[in-house]
C-alpha cells in the first residue's frame, strides 16, 4: 500500500536508518539477493506478523500491529519508488503496476482506520482479519503477476541495484499510513514532507 507520508517529527532519531524487523545483508550472487528475493523475504515476515497480530492480545497485539504497520509501511513505499517504475517497463507492466498500486491505496486506507481502533475490540478484529487477507493477496498478485516479469525483462545487475535502493528507500519512509493521497508522485511531494523526500530522493539518486 501507498504507506507514505507521516508528520516528519513523528520519527524520532533513534528511528533513523532502523527498518524495523527486515531481513539484513546482501548477496547478489543468485536470485535470493536481487531486489525480487529481498521482498519475498519481507513477504513471509509481514505473513507471520500479521498471523502473530490476531494470536496475541492486548499489549502485545498492539506491539505486533505497530510492527506490521511499519514494516508495510516501509515494504511498500519500496516498492512504490523503486519497483515500480521498473515494472512499468516491461511489457504489459502498466496494468501490472497499477493494479498493485490499486491495492496498495486501499489497503493503506484501511490502516489508517486500523491504527485508531482499540486493538481488543470486535471492529478491529474483524477489520483487521479481512485486511489480513487482502494483503495476503497483494503479497500473491505480486508474487505471481508482477516479481516474474521483472525478473523476466530486467537485466540482473539493475534488480542487485534496485534491492539496495529498495533498502535506503525503506529506511526513509515514513511509518505511518497517508490514506489522503492516492498516486504515488502525490504521497512523495504533498504535506510537510517535503524537505525529508526530497533529501530522500538526492541520497536514491546517488545510487
Ligand atoms: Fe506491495
Ligand atoms: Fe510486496
Amino acid at each position: 500500500m501507498g504507506v507514505v507520508a507521516s508528520p516528519a517529527g513523528e520519527r524520532s532519531q533513534s528511528e533513523e536508518g532502523q527498518v524495523c524487523g527486515m531481513t539484513g545483508g546482501h548477496g547478489t550472487e543468485d536470485d535470493a539477493g536481487d531486489v525480487v528475493g529481498f521482498l519475498m523475504a519481507q513477504h513471509q515476515q509481514v505473513r507471520e506478523l500479521l498471523d502473530d497480530v490476531l494470536r496475541a492480545g492486548g499489549q502485545e497485539r498492539q506491539q505486533y500491529f505497530d510492527q506490521a504497520r511499519e514494516m508495510l509501511a516501509r515494504h511498500e513505499t519500496g516498492e512504490e519508488m523503486i519497483v515500480r517504475p521498473l515494472t512499468r517497463k516491461a511489457p504489459d507492466g502498466g496494468a501490472v503496476a497499477d493494479a498493485r498500486m490499486a491495492e496498495e491505496n486501499e489497503a493503506k486506507e484501511v490502516l489508517a482506520g486500523l491504527e485508531k481502533m482499540d486493538v481488543d475490540s470486535e471492529r478491529f478484529v474483524s477489520t483487521f482479519t479481512a485486511f489480513r487477507q487482502s494483503v495476503l493477496d497483494h503479497a500473491q498478485a505480486e508474487e505471481r503477476d508482477e516479481f516474474p516479469l521483472l525478473r523476466q525483462n530486467t537485466d540482473p545487475d539493475a534488480l542487485a541495484k534496485a534491492r539496495d535502493r529498495v533498502e535506503r528507500a525503506e529506511r526513509m519512509a515514513p511509518t505511518h499510513p497517508h490514506p489522503g493521497v492516492r498516486t504515488t508522485t502525490a504521497n512523495y511531494v504533498a504535506g510537510p514532507f517535503v524537505a525529508m523526500l526530497d533529501r530522500a530522493r538526492d541520497v536514491l539518486s546517488r545510487g
